[in-house]
């Protein structure tokens, strides 16, 4: 029979699954955000097992504009993105998690190598199966490396004709500085390839914030979710029905903000320290930056790519850019 959480006896952290053995960095890290004040939580923490599905559900949602936006666009100006990117030796898919988005670049882009790159391999396993089998003739050659600190490519990669492939505006979760470095090392490691990449664009907050607080609230639990995930590494004991997911656009900032903030006053323990939060509360979990085609171009330049060219949905709501190194 079902259960309702709140039949359920004990504190949640009785019924979640055991303790992983998280490196003293990442509790040191954890602990230090949880203390800070305002308190914050790294992102990365939204993407275990259960998070990775909410968010895939996320992008199929009608108010998730993001990733619509972006097939269209690859898909309506695909000639165009093909004769802009020129002869693709390598294509190199950064945070390629199922591959789907870059196979479906296989047909105009023509690439004689693929790379995908997740910070797991084991992730890329099945995808690469499934590529080797329907695609004989491309050399593909997964990588488990985490790329937003460090870009290391084996040798067998020629330099020339690299096109690095950055989809669903994941760069707006870094903040401008950590964007510009990251857009400098992809630079730095190709010749004359290039980069694609897709990045959301600054809207109004109508169409922003229920992009990101959702009617399903399927946004709300891949939010609260961080917190089961954070029970885990750190041994706290969070109780999601205390905290509350809040989404807000900065638009001095340009960025949407997501929160939990606490609906009670709460004390949260874990085995190194304890942290009382006031009822209204707030602790940050994620930034996700918005540019305008001006400012984005200016980031790439500054980043030392030159011949940019970018493509826009109908509605002007996201942008695939093209720039060549
Ligand atoms: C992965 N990233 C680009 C998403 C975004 O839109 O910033 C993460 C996300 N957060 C809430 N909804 C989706």
């Amino acid at each position: 029979m079902f259960q309702s959480s709140s039949m359920l006896a004990g504190t949640p952290s009785d019924y979640l699954a055991p303790l992983y053995h998280a490196p003293p960095q990442a509790i040191e890290a954890l602990q230090a955000g949880l203390l800070a004040r305002p308190a914050h939580i790294d992102p990365k923490y939204l993407y275990d097992a259960l998070g990775s599905s909410l968010f895939t559900a996320i992008t199929q949602l009608p108010e998730y504009y993001p990733t619509r936006c972006e097939a269209e666009i690859l898909r309506d100006h695909a000639t165009d993105i093909a004769q802009h990117a020129g002869k693709v030796s390598a294509l190199i898919d950064l945070g390629a998690g199922d591959c789907v988005k870059a196979e479906k670049l296989f047909p105009s882009l023509r690439p004689e190598m693929y790379i995908p790159i997740d910070i797991s391999v084991e992730y890329l396993h099945s995808a690469v199966q499934r590529l080797k089998n329907t695609y004989r003739d491309l050399n593909v050659s997964p990588i488990g490396e985490d790329f937003h600190h460090e870009l290391t490519l084996p040798d067998t990669i020629p330099r020339s004709g690299r096109l690095f492939f950055y989809p669903g505006s994941s760069i707006g979760n870094l903040d401008p500085e950590r964007a510009l470095a990251l857009l400098i090392r992809i630079r730095q490691s190709c010749d004359d390839g290039g980069l694609l990449i897709g990045v959301d664009r600054v809207k109004s907050r109508h169409v922003l914030e229920p992009a990101y607080d959702d009617a399903l609230h399927l946004t709300a639990a891949f939010n609260l979710n961080l917190l089961r995930h954070v029970n885990q590494r750190l041994g706290s004991d969070f109780d999601v029905r205390h905290w509350q997911h809040v989404a807000h656009y900065d638009e001095d900032h340009a960025r949407v903000q997501m929160h939990l903030q606490a609906q009670t006053d709460v004390d949260i323990h874990w085995p190194q320290a304890h942290r009382t939060f006031r009822k209204g509360e707030r602790i940050h979990t994620e930034n996700s930056y918005k540019y305008t085609p001006e400012g984005f171009r200016d980031l790439l330049t500054r980043a030392g790519f030159s011949h940019v060219e970018h493509w826009s949905d109908a509605c002007g709501w996201f942008s695939v850019f093209s720039a060549r190194a």
